[in-house]
């Protein structure tokens, strides 16, 4: 369980636009290179236009030439799982066993890996995917 990534993940939290929810998240991804990328969940009036956490520091990553997902920490107030959306784009960049630390929850952060929250993620072989995603 990586410390830092779990400290990062609750100062994220710290800056999550929620006014309608309530319900802050923070997000802090390792990706294999080293580097941390966070997110914050940012609500929107408009409630299907929300962002999760999760999503916005994968797209950081990704936009600072990031691929691969080495560990995910997630901030809550009660050690909450990432939705079924931000599982299958985690898929993308993370493998099976990947770790996934949930924070915020009574006993502690708690570890679990990404098949173990989603065991039957699509990736279908049906679907085109060219080695360098452009
Ligand atoms: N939320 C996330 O940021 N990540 C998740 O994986 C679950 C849900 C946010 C969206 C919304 O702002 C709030 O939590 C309540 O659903």
């Amino acid at each position: 369980m990586d410390e830092e990534l779990i400290r990062r993940a609750r100062e994220a939290r710290e800056h999550a636009y929620a006014p309608y929810s309530g319900y802050r998240v923070g997000a802090a991804i390792r990706s294999a290179d080293g580097r941390v990328w966070t997110g914050s969940n940012v609500e929107n009036v408009s409630f299907g236009a929300t962002l999760c956490a999760e999503r916005i520091a994968i797209g950081a990553m990704i936009s600072g030439g990031e691929r691969v997902v080495k560990e995910l920490a997630l901030a809550t107030q009660d050690g909450g799982t990432p939705c079924g959306i931000c599982l299958q784009v985690l898929s993308e960049f993370a493998e099976e066993d990947t770790e996934i630390v949930l924070d915020g929850g009574a006993g502690g952060p708690v570890a679990v890996s990404l098949a173990g929250l989603f065991p039957q993620a699509f990736r279908s072989a049906q679907v085109r995917r060219t080695e360098t995603g452009s």
